[in-house]
């Protein structure tokens, strides 16, 4: 999987960066719905910054999954917007660790103006500040998984395997690897036959490393479709969360279009909650995405009330519309806020 998704020349995501994501491609996200989320995001971190962060420190924003730099531009256009002399002072870095990707996004930033301020670095060492925030949309459930499949009574390994007249790819069912082993025993055996879920061990490390950022004081701000893991592994979920994505067409044959098609499960909060707290890190809050741009909305909600909004705030309006409405992207997405420090 990890071959389809990263190979560094037939991955999908080493496909052009203008390709996958927004209408086009085949996908959306909450960036790709238009600069709104960006600008909800600057007035948190404003906030954010303001409330908590005394002490005079310039700004340190980082981003990890940035795709092609979008939200880093509209993150800063909206603090430009609502607080320039922040902005001016606000040091965002997005953290890429592929260094091919890195290059990419350091030729498209170079020529644009509206990335003043935005910095590429490789790891967490270039990327960390004593005091920061971090985040990330669709980070988590890029990352490579494995599925587990519950036959006989047991807990299996579903792996990629070849057909029997070796032209394609097909699922074949082993023993559970050792590294599986005290996962599944955890989950019980409250599962129909046929079962089957997934389970992505990667976040541990990331978690870990990510913590790494900031050893002062900082929030993370982790944004992605997910569950608990009560309702991720709950017994009627008998399909689990496996999904790939072809221009807008959702499917669950992973073998289909090998490195062409996008292939993601859904985030195990529980999991990233756990890794956290062995990190050093609490976690603060977990709400869906609606609550979360909603309260960081208020102020500018409050603004506009009453008046009859021009076009570029009626955009920006039916732009929340779809970000918070908990029928389109309101409720599936979930946000998790870890902290260090107060
Ligand atoms: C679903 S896309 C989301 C992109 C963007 N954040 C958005 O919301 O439009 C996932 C992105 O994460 C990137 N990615 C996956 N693993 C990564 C890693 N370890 N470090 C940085 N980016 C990663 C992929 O290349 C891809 O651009």
């Amino acid at each position: 999987m990890e071959d389809v998704l990263y190979h560094k020349k037939y991955g999908y995501y080493a496909q052009p960066l203008s390709r996958a994501i927004g209408r086009g491609g085949d996908f959306y996200t909450s960036v790709s719905v238009g600069s709104t989320f960006g600008f909800l995001l600057a007035r948190a971190i404003h906030r954010e910054w303001e409330a908590e962060f005394p002490g005079g420190a310039p700004p340190v924003i980082v981003e990890q999954g940035a795709h092609d730099g979008r939200l880093a531009r509209d993150v800063m256009a909206g603090l430009r917007e609502i607080a320039p002399d922040f902005a001016d002072a606000a040091v965002y870095r997005i953290l890429e660790p592929r260094p091919e990707v890195r290059r990419t996004l350091q030729e498209s930033l170079a020529s644009d103006p509206s990335a003043d301020g935005i910095e590429i670095v490789g790891d967490v060492a270039a990327a960390g500040a004593p005091r920061g925030i971090f985040l990330c949309n669709e980070l988590l459930d890029a990352f490579p998984f494995h599925c587990l499949f519950y036959q006989g009574g047991t807990w299996h390994e579903r792996r990629v395997g070849l057909q029997e007249n070796g032209e394609g790819f097909a699922w074949v069912i082993r023993p559970l690897p050792p590294s599986l082993r005290d996962f599944a025993t955890a989950l019980g055996h409250d599962f129909p036959e046929g079962y089957h879920t997934e389970v992505a061990p990667a976040v541990d490390s990331w978690v870990a490393e990510s913590a790494a950022l900031f050893p002062e004081r900082g929030v993370w701000w982790i944004i992605d479709y997910g569950y608990p893991r009560s309702d991720y592994y709950a017994p009627s979920r008998r399909k689990g969360t496996l999904r790939c994505y072809d221009a807008h067409r959702a499917g669950e044959d992973p073998f289909a279009s090998p490195g062409q098609q996008d292939i993601t499960a859904h985030v195990d909060f529980t999991r990233v909650a756990e890794a956290a707290e062995r990190a050093g890190l609490r976690m603060a809050g977990f709400t869906d995405q609606h609550h979360f741009l909603i309260e960081a909305a208020r102020p500018w909600l409050l603004s506009i009330e009453g008046q009859a909004p021009d076009a570029a705030t009626a955009k920006r309006l039916r732009q929340f519309h779809t970000l918070t409405h908990p029928s389109l992207m309101g409720r599936q997405f979930k946000v998790m806020e870890l902290r260090r420090g107060k």
